[in-house]
């Protein structure tokens, strides 16, 4: 064999690679008898066990457990200040979200809390949130901002992002959402806030390099599609990327819109028809699912999971980690939810959380398999099959979790 292994190089030997390569034909991309070997953040080769002539490197033998890529969480608020739980108990007691939102709570009650906080405090009160998702096998993770709706808040809130990314084994890309909602001291002039946004919070936190894509809440409650496209307009004119928050509660075709952008996905969805559906089709754009809204908000309209799978639109599944529609620090209870609520197949929820959440991202290069070429991101867990993950929750799993290379968590010795 032609492949020439290097002393840094490490081959991880009797695992079985839930590969989620779409190019294998067999269910999850599972390959059985094969060796990966990576070299510093690296995968650079999958190949059939005993091809590889070793005495150069360290071997890890993963007796048999199943390895899958690092879980991807492609859509969170997960630095925020505050929380929402007395809204939570008003909510409980039959008011709704949209009548909260409109009476000054809702998403600006978030805002106040977060603009209240210096960045350090924000920073410490989101470490905990983060941890608990790296500890359940996150290892790529997206960061709105969106709770500070003015220039310096806004930066405050991307700081936090930033500054958690340089202090954590994790992949952070960040948003920008600062069209979420309007903030109180724009109320009666939503276009003179779009304004705003389009004129100096976007180019000037772009041009620091704080975000990667930005993000609109295309809603009666949030934005107009024609208020959204001129955001778009403006994002495009700088080369960013866009994505929306579309068709959580009622249809406004914002959808449409984002695919007419080529944008990097539509989320929520839930009232999302077939001409939407084939726009994202013709665009490439993935759907993402949030379950997790969807059952704290108590919605009874299923996203129309059958006509995306019918028109083969990839589905990516999310926490949509908030104080308020979502308040739910684990991908692992949300990837449950997609199959129980949504229906969707154990196979189908595995794609949405590692193949298909990356290209949610625009990363469908180099993240979310197990793929020579890729960032060597990876879960050993204590189980055989993929389904598993899925179904039992509140235990553990997690056997080994490598980040770019390195063993970040090792629970080996519980075992
Ligand atoms: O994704 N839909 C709008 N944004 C959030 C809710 C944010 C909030 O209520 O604070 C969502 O559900
Ligand atoms: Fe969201």
């Amino acid at each position: 064999m032609s492949f020439k292994l290097l002393a840094q190089d490490i081959i991880w030997r009797n695992g079985r690679l839930a590969t989620m390569d779409p190019d294998l034909k067999t269910a999850y991309g599972l390959l059985e008898n094969y060796d990966m070997v990576t070299r510093g953040k690296t995968i650079v080769a999958i190949l059939p066990q005993g091809i590889l002539d070793n005495d150069v490197c360290e071997i890890v033998d993963l007796a048999g457990r199943l390895v899958t890529p690092g879980l991807i969480d492609c859509h969170t608020h997960l630095v925020f200040g505050g929380n929402r739980a007395p809204e939570w108990e008003q909510r409980m007691k039959g008011i709704s979200y949209e009548t909260i939102s409109q009476q000054g709570g809702g998403i600006n009650s978030t805002v106040r809390a977060t603009r209240s906080l210096s960045e350090d405090n924000l920073y410490r009160i989101s470490q905990p949130r983060l941890e608990a998702l790296i500890r359940e096998g996150v290892t790529t993770i997206e960061m709105k901002s969106g709770y500070g709706l003015d220039l310096q808040n806004e930066e405050k809130q991307l700081n936090v992002a930033k500054r958690l990314a340089e202090a954590y084994p994790i992949t952070v890309s960040s948003t920008l959402l600062s069209a979420h909602t309007v903030p109180p001291e724009y109320q009666g002039k939503s276009d003179e806030y779009i304004d705003l946004i389009c004129e100096q919070i976007m180019p000037q936190l772009w041009q620091k390099g704080l975000f990667e894509s930005v993000d609109v809440f295309c809603e009666s409650v949030g934005f107009s599609l024609e208020q959204s496209k001129k955001l778009f307009l403006a994002a495009q004119q700088l080369g960013i990327p866009v994505k929306g928050h579309v068709e959580q509660l009622s249809n406004l075709g914002g959808s449409e819109l984002v695919a007419s952008f080529k944008g990097l996905s539509v989320d929520h969805i839930e009232y999302l028809d077939l001409q939407g559906i084939r726009a994202l089709k013709e665009s490439g754009t993935v759907a993402v699912l949030l379950p997790g809204a969807f059952y704290f908000l108590r919605e009874t309209k299923l996203p129309p999971i059958e006509l995306l799978r019918e028109n083969q639109v990839p589905m990516a599944i999310s926490t949509d980690f908030n104080p308020g529609t979502s308040p739910f620090a684990s991908l692992r209870m949300v990837m449950n939810m997609a199959a129980v609520l949504f229906r969707l197949t154990p196979e189908e929820v595995w794609s949405g959380v590692t193949c298909h959440a990356a290209r949610a991202l625009g990363r469908e290069e180099t993240h979310g398999q197990l793929k020579t070429g890729y960032q060597a991101d990876f879960i050993v867990w204590n189980v055989s099959e993929p389904v598993e993950i899925i179904y039992e929750q509140g235990s553990h799993p997690l056997h080994l979790r490598v980040y770019q290379g390195k063993v970040t968590h090792d629970h080996s010795s519980f075992f």
